[in-house]
């Protein structure tokens, strides 16, 4: 009797699942049931019609979607630190390999002057690079502005103990322009950068507005930054060294105007045979036949110098910044340059980020990395495709070497078809 009562109890589950398609929970091999067209199905089919159209299931593809980024700031020739750093922020191992556990890193320049070890940490960022490519990472790196200070001459940073690690000034000249810095900074460091938190709003640093938006770009009421069309259009970071200040004149399209003034620069002063170094020498200043543009990208108020977003009150800023992040299409700015010994500071709840701590121990100021999670999670069983609903999060912490503190915790519904990333 009790065997009858078990085999009818099994049947019945068995059943029940077959109707509500669920019948993969007991058999893994059968996890797509709209692919089993068997005797069983179709007759629960005839007789009962199934709960959900099949159409309007879930889709398989509709995952959640998570991103890590890492971002460190000036290191001014301190490898040991610049390693402790990425060390405890899980971006490379204590080896200085990199781990794989980042899906982006990111340094906002800054790494020479100040220090002797200005060989070994561009030659460490190099290693990085490769092995962040060969495991899908990327890493983004900038040029500060002693980077620039180097490149021109103007070398009053530049210890002379670290001259000798590159055996004599003629030597460091080239190194920095046409030899193995020079190169890697033409190829693969920029000056600007911007990184969407979500493939789907493009590549790093493809320009923004994308050109769909550049004819009414103008009209566009830059605040309308949560648009219902393009909700995730803002969902993105941008980098500099110094600060994107709300007169410079070439915010946009962003990052590629800051980046191709920046090339074109460079290219000047990388052909220029190099100038005596200031000082003793006298300061050689930019190249003769440096445009308008190239001024204005070195100077005060462009992005290698600019401090207002450290310096300037609360008051001021906070109303600034809006117009900034909706021209660059960025939901918050993430800069070095002007440190503060005590850690990472955040302004106008976290849309102005301000990450040189002194790692150096020329500052002797906190070890420290930014650290974002982001996650895009479906909701399931509401809505599909455009109608899709999301849960978009974005956790912005500080970390040190003994602790974490969470800058930021933002998380709102978004509505969209983001899946198949
Ligand atoms: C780290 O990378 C170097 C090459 O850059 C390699 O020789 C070494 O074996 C790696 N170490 C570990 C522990 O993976
Ligand atoms: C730039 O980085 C890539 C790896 O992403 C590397 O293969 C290439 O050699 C680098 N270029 C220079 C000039 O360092
Ligand atoms: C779908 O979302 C709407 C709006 O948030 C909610 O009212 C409704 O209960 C949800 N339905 C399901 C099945 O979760």
């Amino acid at each position: 009797m009790s065997i009858l009562r078990t085999l009818l109890i099994a049947v019945s589950v068995v059943l029940y699942l077959t109707y509500t398609l669920e019948l993969h929970l007991l058999f893994p091999d059968l996890a797509d049931i709209r692919a089993w067209p068997h005797l069983l199905s179709a007759v629960f089919f005839f007789v009962f019609k199934p709960p959900i159209p099949l159409s309007t299931r879930p889709h398989v593809h509709v995952q959640p979607f998570t991103r890590h980024i890492v971002a460190v700031g000036d290191l001014h020739g301190d490898l040991p630190n610049a390693r402790r750093v990425l060390n405890f922020a899980g971006v490379a191992d204590e080896y200085g390999n990199w781990t794989g556990d980042t899906d982006f890193f990111v340094q906002t320049g800054d790494i020479i002057d100040r220090g002797d070890d200005t060989i070994l940490l561009f030659q460490w960022m190099d290693r990085l690079r490769i092995q962040a490519s060969s495991t899908g990472g990327v890493m983004l790196s900038h040029l500060g502005n002693h980077e620039w200070m180097n490149m021109i001459g103007d070398w009053r940073y530049v210890y002379p103990t670290e001259i000798k690690t590159f055996g004599t000034v003629a030597a460091r000249q080239h190194a920095l322009s046409t030899g193995h810095i020079g190169r890697s900074w033409a190829a693969n460091y920029t000056t600007a950068s911007r990184l969407p938190l979500h493939p789907s709003l493009g590549a790093p640093n493809a320009p923004y507005p994308p050109h769909l938006y550049q004819k009414d770009a103008d009209e566009r009421a830059y605040y309308e930054y949560y648009d219902d069309k393009e909700p995730l259009s803002h969902s993105a970071l941008s980098f500099v060294h110094g600060g994107l200040s709300p007169t410079y004149k070439d915010l946009t399209p962003f990052p590629t105007k800051i980046n191709e003034v920046s090339a074109s620069l460079m290219a000047k002063l990388q052909r220029r045979v190099p100038p005596p170094p200031h000082p003793p020498n006298p300061y050689p200043g930019l190249p003769i036949d440096s445009t308008q543009q190239e001024i204005e990208l070195y100077d005060g108020n462009g992005p290698l110098w600019y401090r207002g977003w450290a310096l300037e009150s609360d008051e001021k800023i906070c109303s600034e910044v809006e117009e900034v992040l909706a021209k660059t299409g960025t939901r918050r700015m993430i800069m070095g340059h002007t440190p503060d010994l005590q850690g990472i500071v955040a302004r106008c709840n976290g849309k102005v980020i301000i990450i040189d701590t002194g790692i150096s121990h020329a500052y002797g100021g906190a070890l420290s990395a930014l650290s974002i999670h982001y996650t895009l999670t479906p909701v399931l069983g509401n809505g599909s495709g455009k109608k899709q609903r999301w849960i978009e999060r974005e956790i912005v912490s500080a970390l040190y070497p003994d602790r974490q503190e969470v800058l930021v915790e933002d998380e709102r519904e978004v509505l969209g078809d983001f899946s198949g990333f």
